[in-house]
């Protein structure tokens, strides 16, 4: 078996942060959110990848490499517009061949792997196998309706929803799809749908088997998803200190803390990861918090949050909570006269101020 994932797209919900970066590659608990569907692909034991790569493909490539540091053979395929999930399929036929695959989304994190549902669909051998979720929000999703466990309607975001089962972004799939994706034409949103063409593969009277899956699942699209993820990815965190944390100092929970960062009279509430050669000084983190490498935090406070690399936080007077600040960051007080809020914001940056 081969797998594909999707590593394309634009990332407009992601945004300022996907004006620089892969919305990909946005780190969840310090880790790039691909990793986690590489590791999950290879604990399933499928070695053979194709990742789908767009306008961030230099990034990605730089992330990802060949493939062997997870002890795969990757395959990049360019994607010149995100023309739709189907599309991208429809592009990698020339690698994908007869055999067949996993599709995995990118973005998307799902806690128990997927290495049973493997296993599940080689053994039933069905032309497609498809995960589905209970969400409160199906009209962001595909929306499955099924009769007893057969699937017998699938729809791309519906307005009226006709279920509460959301189609994860981990499909299985024989060869058959691809008569499906060059029958299909594009959606209402001007993309190339897979929900389409596995309603195709039903319509021809193929088996589309599913699944419903009961541990936590995400699609980090969004800025609050993406805040979701990295708290039930911390919620599992073993305590790991290699850093040097002084006396006045405290660490409740768990709590891990990489090699070269020093933790200076700070109370550090787990779960929070903090990266390599930080600077934590003076300062509150609190559950649920992930700073990436070479951060300096003074004198401030933060809680519910995803720090990227290189950035600073000096001296603020309130605690952030429940944002997503990027690489490379200022954020500090400023005595200066007059008192003003002085701001360098990026293209659809969000601010909210006290
Ligand atoms: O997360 C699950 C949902 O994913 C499903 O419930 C939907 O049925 C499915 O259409 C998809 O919806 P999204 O609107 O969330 O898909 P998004 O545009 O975010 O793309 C998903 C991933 O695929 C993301 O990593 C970007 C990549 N992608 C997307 C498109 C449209 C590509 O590589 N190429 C593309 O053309």
């Amino acid at each position: 078996m081969k797998a594909l994932i999707l590593s394309g797209g634009s990332g407009t919900r992601l945004r300022p942060i996907t004006h620089t970066s892969a919305k990909q590659l946005v780190p969840v608990a310090n880790k790039p959110i691909l990793f986690y569907a590489m590791e999950a692909i290879r604990a399933a034991g499928i070695t053979d990848i194709g990742i789908i790569v767009g306008d961030t493909h230099a990034e990605i490539e730089a992330a990802i490499g060949d493939g062997g540091r997870w002890g795969c053979k990757v395959t990049y395929i360019r994607q010149d517009a995100p023309l739709g999930l189907a599309h991208a399929v429809k592009i990698a036929e020339p690698f994908l061949k007869d055999e067949p695959f996993v599709m995995f989304l990118g973005d998307n994190l799902i806690r128990d792997g997927i290495t049973g549902l493997v296993k599940r669909f080689e053994a039933e051998r069905p032309n497609s196998q498809i995960l589905l979720a209970h969400v409160k929000n199906p009209q962001d999703f595909g929306v499955a309706e099924l009769d007893g466990n057969k699937v017998i309607r699938l729809v791309e975001k519906p307005e009226k929803p006709m279920s509460d089962l959301a189609l994860v972004g981990v499909y299985m799939f024989d060869k058959t799809i691809f008569p499906a994706v060059n029958a299909i034409k594009p959606s209402k949103r001007g993309e190339l749908e897979i929900t389409d063409a596995i309603q195709y593969l039903i319509d021809q009277g193929l088996k589309v088997n599913s699944h419903i899956i009961t541990g936590w699942w995400k699609d980090t699209g969004k800025l609050e998803d993406m805040l979701e993820a990295n708290r039930l990815v911390l919620e599992g965190l073993e305590t790991k200190i290699e850093g040097d944390v002084d006396q006045e100092s405290k660490l409740i929970g768990k709590v891990e803390i990489g090699p070269g960062s020093r933790i200076v009279s700070s109370v550090i509430r787990g779960p929070a990861i903090i990266g390599e050669n930080c600077l934590i000084e003076k300062s509150y983190v609190g559950p649920f918090t992930s700073i990436h490498n070479s951060v300096i935090l003074c004198a401030s406070e933060i809680e519910h949050s995803i720090v990227l690399a290189d950035s600073k936080i000096v001296d603020i007077g309130s605690r952030i909570e429940d944002s997503l600040i990027g690489k490379n960051v200022v954020v500090c007080r400023d005595c200066g006269k007059p008192r003003a809020y002085r701001f360098m914001l990026g293209d659809n940056s969000e601010v909210s101020v006290l």
